[in-house]
């Protein structure tokens, strides 16, 4: 890899790794604790540090170990295609792979053990290596950003380039406030400084980054018609102004300043309005006419994805406008439930949908007959129940018997489990069959099904 940078087989097999390793942390490692958690909390009857300190690795691994790490690959693969530009800086691809999967990795081995020297050493060690990590593909992903927000060619790159100076801020806060609590002696992050870096993970990457890739894409898949430029740029400047207040808000509260909980409320407000009205550009509710039959299947996970961006954004304008009539910030398990709304509705969905479409590892099997109609589907509809069920219980908790709550987090995790560890076997299976695809692309027949995208 290292030795190929510049040539065409490294541009065209740059995202491999980083997903290879985002599947494998997100079955093995994320989804296999977000299966298993809820089940252990049912059976204690109490919630133990050891399992706050996994629910924070289950975290951890979804967020970065899998939704991170899938960003940063497809990033470094589309972004040039996006730009017609090659990728600045190659040389910090492989540095920036391997300091993230040392990060997340090291954070999954650290943190547990953390109350020993070792373990704590690992634990800032790793938050320090991911910081390096993020700041490597910053580098590469804002050489090809700037640029093209500069030149104000699309209005979709204000929203890939805002993902990724949020990653750097939320890397960064999580190197600070890991060290401090270490020398502290702590093994668990705090729950107002925790709050902050989830909000920026989901809010300020994740869906910043899927609002840049649909907004360039959606519109053609549903026929929405050209984007409104100057109506875009309004919904973007609005979501980065909530989430300047809820972070300043968030931040103000990790130091102690409760009372100025108001701001963070305003910026929910100004985020969900901001989501909804970006939603709207991609034209999700049409028919997805625009895409070949084969393709569509998987098309039919990215609206319901959508629709679960329009429930998110609702229930933090209504959540906040009511609990702040109430005197009160948005709740802690309304928080979590809105969060794995988005996680695993929106994120899950939109990544399985997407990497189907789009990846050359997917657009292959279609090539070779191997991509069944039914598999869009059954995963579209599992990640549908699997959100309900996770969101579901987290939101109604205080109605429900803890059983319930559990038993349906712990469904939840293992619907979702199933979908990504299907997707990865797919996946690993299309890197091996590469060579079939290239056969079948050369054979005259082929030009009938299309070249793989
Ligand atoms: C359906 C699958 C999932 C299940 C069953 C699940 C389950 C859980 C559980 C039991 C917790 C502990 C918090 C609590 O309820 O008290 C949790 C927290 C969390 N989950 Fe999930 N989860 C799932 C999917 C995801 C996904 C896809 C992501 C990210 C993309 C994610 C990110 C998080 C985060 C960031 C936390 C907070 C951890 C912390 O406190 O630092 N989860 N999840």
């Amino acid at each position: 890899m290292m030795t190929a940078m510049g040539s065409g087989a490294f541009r065209g097999r740059v995202h491999l790794p980083f997903l290879g390793l985002a599947f494998f942390l997100g079955t093995f490692g994320g989804l296999a604790l977000a299966a298993s958690l809820p089940l252990t909390a049912l059976w204690r009857g109490e919630i133990a540090t050891s399992w706050v300190e996994h629910a924070q690795v289950h975290g951890h691994l979804q967020a970065i170990g899998f939704v991170g790490l899938f960003i940063v690959g497809v990033a470094y693969r589309m972004l040039p295609a996006f730009a017609g530009r090659p990728l600045p800086h190659p040389a910090l691809v492989v540095p920036s792979f391997w300091l993230l999967a040392l990060g997340v990795v090291g954070r999954a081995a650290g943190q547990p053990v953390s109350g020993s020297p070792w373990g704590a050493a690992v634990f800032v060690a790793s938050a320090w290596a991911e910081l390096a990590g993020v700041g490597r593909c910053a580098a590469t992903v804002l050489g090809v950003a700037v640029p093209a927000v500069r030149s104000g060619r699309a209005p979709y790159w204000p929203f890939l380039a805002a993902g990724t100076v949020w990653f750097v801020v939320q890397a960064a806060l999580g190197a600070l406030w890991i060290t401090a609590l270490v020398r502290e002696g702590g093994t668990v992050i705090p729950v107002a400084r925790n709050a902050p870096l989830l909000f920026l993970q989901f809010f300020g990457v994740h869906l910043m980054f899927i609002l840049g890739v649909g907004l360039r894409a959606f519109p053609t898949f549903f026929a929405a018609g050209p984007l409104p430029a100057s109506a875009v740029q309004r919904a973007f400047r609005a979501t980065q102004l909530g989430t300047a207040c809820v972070l300043a808000g968030g931040i103000a509260r990790a130091y102690g300043l409760e009372a100025l909980w108001p701001i963070e409320s305003l910026g929910f407000v100004l985020l969900g309005g901001g989501l909804i009205r970006a939603t709207w550009f991609t034209g999700w509710w049409r028919e997805p006419s625009r895409i070949r039959t084969a393709s569509r299947p998987s098309a039919y996970l990215l609206q319901p994805a959508m629709a679960w961006l329009v429930l998110a954004g609702a229930l933090l304008v209504g959540l906040s406008l009511v609990r702040g009539a109430g005197g009160e910030p948005v709740r802690t398990n309304e928080l979590d439930a809105i969060r794995h709304i988005v996680g695993v509705g929106v994120v899950l969905s939109t990544i399985v949908g997407m990497a189907q479409m789009i990846l050359p590892e997917f657009a292959g099997e279609r090539l070779l007959g191997r991509q069944a109609a039914w598999r869009g589907m059954a995963f579209g509809i599992a990640l549908v129940v699997a959100t309900a069920l996770r969101a579901g219980a987290r939101l109604f908790a205080p109605w429900l018997p803890p059983a319930v709550v559990w038993w349906s987090m712990s469904l939840a995790g293992v619907l979702a489990l199933l979908v990504i560890g299907s997707l990865g076997y797919y996946f690993v299976r299309g890197v091996r069959s590469h060579h079939l695809v290239l056969e079948a692309a050369a054979r005259p027949s082929a030009g009938r099904a299309g070249p793989p995208s």
